[in-house]
Formats: structure tokens, sequence, C-alpha cells
């Protein structure tokens, strides 16, 4: 079967890192046709420089690196420097990127790739507010018919929330965008805390990405020493969940997750569930399904594709 094409959209943030790592190590399974920054974890100009610190990291300095949307649709941004550090991608001091930013604005690239593409041919892969994507859906929406699939980490149901009580950091930044995208009538994939939440860098899920002796295994297993200090101290874990590489996990490795094709929808009008996603596990509601929500992971299996994709690079 021929790599399937993606966009990454994403607000880096380690966790998206240890995502573009795997997509970059993967050319087998994925072609990245460019790596979109939105504003999320921290401002744009950050999650820019540091998908671009990444793609370095990666020896991939040729990929197309775009700058997005700075701002939510309507709201304030908030940021999760809390968690990610000032830079997003605290841990060891990284050098500033030497590849190049594209000049073109990402959501014109999204718009263009996926006019340029054949119908049904790009899955867009968003780690972080959906600002981007639903900016660009609202800009073209003939663009909409066009996309294979998103797959988007996001959202949380048995897990609630990690904002807020009842809300996840990706979703909440941007509800309304969020509620666009949940809309489109695409095919959608969600990895929600209820699956990352079991994916958990244990000592020694860590250690494995250690034992690599690479610059590659030693930066990932000091961007978890530095995240999950947060997570453990929060809930009390052995580890932190890594959110993001689920989504790439995915498209090579489905087999890893199990889920339900229901109905997801998105509070956007209440002040204390802002940003929930409502989903109907349990298919109570009469609304109709639009996204497959997972549940489960075999994490063991994620964490050894990871080090075994990650120690190519
Ligand atoms: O809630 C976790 C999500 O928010 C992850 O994508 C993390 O990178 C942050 O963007
Ligand atoms: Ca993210």
């Amino acid at each position: 079967m021929s790599p399937r094409k993606i966009i990454i959209d994403t607000d880096p943030g380690q966790d998206d890192a240890v995502a573009i790592l795997l997509a970059l190590a993967s050319p087998e399974d994925v072609t990245v046709l460019g790596i979109t920054a939105v504003a999320g974890n921290v401002p744009l100009p950050l999650t820019q420089k540091n998908a671009r610190i990444v793609c370095e990291l990666a020896g991939k300095p040729e990929t197309s690196v775009y700058a997005g949307c700075d701002a939510p649709l309507s709201r304030k941004l908030i940021t999760a420097e809390h968690v990610h550090g000032k830079t997003g991608l605290d841990g060891p001091p990284m050098a500033d990127p030497t590849m190049p930013l594209q000049d073109q604005h990402a959501v014109d690239f999204i718009i263009d790739t996926l006019r340029s593409e054949p119908a049904n041919t790009v899955t867009l892969c968003p780690l972080g507010p959906l600002t981007n994507i639903a900016t660009a859906f609202q800009k073209a929406p003939d663009i909409v018919a066009q996309v294979q699939e998103i797959v988007l980490m996001g959202g949380g149901y048995f897990e609630q929330g990690n904002i807020t009580p009842s809300a996840e950091f990706n979703i909440y930044v941007d509800p309304e965008a969020a509620d666009i995208v949940f809309n489109c009538a695409r095919p959608i994939t969600v990895m929600p805390l209820d699956v990352t939440h079991k994916a958990l860098t244990t000592k020694a899920r860590v250690a494995a990405f250690r034992d690599m002796g690479t610059k590659v295994g030693d930066m990932v297993a000091a961007w978890t020493d530095f995240f999950e200090r947060f997570d453990m101290e929060k809930y009390g874990s052995e580890g932190a969940p890594l959110h993001d590489p689920t989504v790439i996990a995915y498209l090579i490795r489905p087999d890893l997750f199990s889920g339900r094709h229901i109905n997801v929808a998105i509070e956007t009008q209440s002040e204390l569930t802002l940003g929930a996603t409502v989903a109907d596990w349990w298919r109570v509601s009469d609304r109709p399904a639009n996204a497959t929500f997972m549940r489960d992971i075999d994490a063991d299996g994620f964490f050894d594709l990871l080090a075994t994709r990650l120690a190519r690079l």
C-alpha cells in the first residue's frame, strides 16, 4: 500500500514533537506534505519555530513548515506553558532552526494542497487547537469534500477534561473551530484523553528512548522528563500521557486502537463546560454518528512502535 499523504497541524509541545518525529521516521507509511503550525501550547512564533527545530532534529530540513493562525476564531488565546515550559519545548536547550519557514500562510497551504491533490488522498492530522483547519474550511468550503480523513488528538469523555474539569486543551482553546471540524461530514478519528491517558511514559519506556544512544532518543527522553512532571503531580501516575504521537501511530498501526463510531458534539455555549466533547458513547441521542472515538490502546505496542521507528533517526 502506498504511504498516506498527510498534513500535520501542530502546536509543539513536546508530545507534538514526538508525533512529528514518528511521522518523519516512517516514510513507508506516511508522506508528510507539510507541517502547519498553530497557536496553542505556546504562541505561534514559538510553535512554528519548534516545528522547524523538530524537523532539523529528525534530519529532515527539507520539510515544508508553515505558520498559521495566531489566535482562535473568536476567543483570546489560552496557552499551556505550565505544562510545556516557556519555549514550548523545554528540556535541554535547542539551537534556533536554520531551515526556512515557508512564506505561504498555513491556511492557504492547506487549501492549495487539498485542491491540487486528488480527492480522498490527503489526511489531516491536527495535534493542537483546530483553528487552522476550521479557517481553511470557512475560507474554501470546496476543499472539505476533498479530505480523505481527519485524525486528531483532542477531547475526552470518560476522562473528561485536563484544562477544565470537562474540557481537553485542544478543544477548549478553540471550541468554535472544533464545532466546525466535527460538523464537516468527513471521516473523523479522535484520539481523546480516554486513549492517551493509557499511554503513559513509564520509566521503562523512557529508558528505551535513552537506550537508543541517539540524539533523537536522548531528546525524547529529556522532553519526557520535563513535561511528565506536571501530569505526574496532577494525576499521581507513573509517567505522563504521550498524547499526540497516538495520531501518527494510528495511521501506521490502526490495530493498536479500538473505539466506537458515534456522535461527538462540542459545547460552545456553556461557560461551565465550554469545549467539552459530548461523546454519545451509549448512543442514547438521535444525533448521527460523525466520528470514530477511540477508547483503548495497546500501550506496549504503541511504545514499541515509537522506539523502533525513532531509532531510525
Ligand atoms: O490535551 C493535550 C493536547 O494539548 C496535546 O495535543 C498537547 O500537545 C496540547 O496541545
Ligand atoms: Ca499538541
